[in-house]
């Protein structure tokens, strides 16, 4: 069944509270990347278009709140003001930023909204009962307002009080949830990728760790016709085959997960043939090719190597699906990108098929080689568009809103 859209509700006059995902990265308290604001604002445009008076609501960082000096150094480094400013020149209208997560200041600008308005209200994580998923929290949000949309794509595999508790606390009021047009065309495209209908259908899976990525591999596992590994990851795997891994990054704690995948896969798991090598990452003196599956004991695999990608190369031909999450090397060093770019370059040139990458590290490595529009899905939540595929499409965020009609 479909989820109930934003476009089904009669929004004029009505306080909306839109769950966004504005958690952009910050260097320097400046927004590096604004990707995730650019992409919120086509459902907040269509509710400014249709009168409606807006809240939103998003999460930024992290706050410990188990740690006070901790948690009060988070919140100042975390403070949505600066998202403000960014979202008014995109949406090219005044946005009100209320410093407030509950309390008079933030009743009282909410009242004072007209129709059309937006008001971003301070970081939930701010309250401690966000990420607890507090009951009182989300009853106490439900309570501003007339309607909930769910607009957060990357934060719907999270069950706290302003992605499930708040919903709830409105299905019980008798107010309407609904999701806006993010989380359905991350729905629309993570879906293929779910259902596996078409094939070949090909995952690359990267990153540093497998313990990051064990029950994403499993659900690959039953969709995939192959998985091609790549990153230091791929070294866990090589442990498992006996391999020499060198001073690569291994988690030996994995290596037995990784040996039954490797049963379990008869072969649809593809492995690096060989490997950009060098002495350091963070200060390589020395890099070489390997001439194997083996790396040199001195030295650690920072990149997969050129039979890598040939081998990785052909064995995407023909794919009709390619679902992509983590990058193949340290590509953050141009010396340790190739692998990365080449698989990049390879899915892009890839005729009829859908291709989607899992946000994360390899949505800003295609970013970065700009190719992002080559792709047919980009998504925006990284733990979300894995936990998607783990568990075969459902997520606590999106389960929670009504059905349509
Ligand atoms: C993300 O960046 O993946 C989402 O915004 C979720 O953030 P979180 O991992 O801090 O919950």
């Amino acid at each position: 069944m479909a989820k109930q859209m934003v476009d089904q509700l009669v929004l004029q006059h009505k306080k909306v509270f839109v769950r966004a995902d504005l958690n952009v990265p910050l260097k320097d308290g400046k927004i590096s990347d604004d990707n995730r604001i650019v992409q919120a604002c086509p459902t907040l445009k269509y509710l400014i278009s249709k009168q409606a008076r807006v809240i939103v609501l998003s999460h930024l960082g992290k706050v410990k709140h188990s740690d006070p000096i901790k948690a009060a150094e988070q919140m100042k480094k975390n403070d949505l003001a600066v998202v403000a400013v960014r979202l008014s020149e995109l949406l090219g209208k005044k946005v009100t930023f209320v410093s407030a997560t509950r309390g008079a200041e933030l009743e009282q600008a909410i009242t004072a909204l007209k129709d059309g308005d937006v008001l971003l209200m301070q970081n939930t994580r701010y309250e401690v009962g966000e990420e607890k998923n507090s009951e009182e929290l989300g009853t106490y949000w439900a309570s501003l307002c007339d309607i909930y949309v769910n607009d957060a794509f990357g934060s719907c595999h999270r069950a706290h009080a302003s992605t499930y508790s708040l919903p709830m606390a409105c299905k019980k009021a008798n107010k309407p949830t609904a999701i806006g047009y993010l989380v359905e065309k991350e729905i629309a495209s993570l879906s293929r990728c779910v259902e596996a209908k078409e094939h070949p259908y090909i995952a690359v899976m990267g990153g540093s760790k497998v313990s990051d990525k064990i029950k994403v591999i499993e659900g690959l596992l039953k969709k995939a016709d192959k998985i091609l590994i790549g990153g230091a990851m791929a070294f866990t795997f090589m442990k498992a085959l006996g391999k020499e891994v060198g001073k690569s990054l291994v988690e030996l704690d994995q290596v037995d997960f990784a040996k039954r995948c490797l049963i379990e896969g008869k072969g649809r798991i593809c492995l690096p043939l060989d490997y950009i090598m060098a002495d350091s990452l963070s200060e390589p003196s020395r890099e070489e090719v390997s001439k194997n599956q083996n790396v040199a004991i001195d030295m650690m695999g920072l990149d997969v190597g050129p039979k890598t990608n040939e081998f990785y190369k052909e064995e995407l031909t023909g794919a009709k699906i390619v679902f992509w999450n983590g990058p193949l090397g340290a590509f953050e060093n141009p010396l340790f990108a190739n692998g990365t770019k080449s698989i990049c370059e390879a899915i892009v040139n890839l005729k009829n098929c859908f291709s989607v990458i899992g946000g994360g590290d390899s949505a800003s490595a295609v970013a970065q080689y700009g190719y992002s529009s080559r792709f047919s899905h980009v998504s925006t939540g990284g733990g979300a568009s894995l936990e998607m595929i783990e568990n075969d499409g459902h997520l606590p965020g999106i389960d929670v809103i009504e059905e349509a009609k």
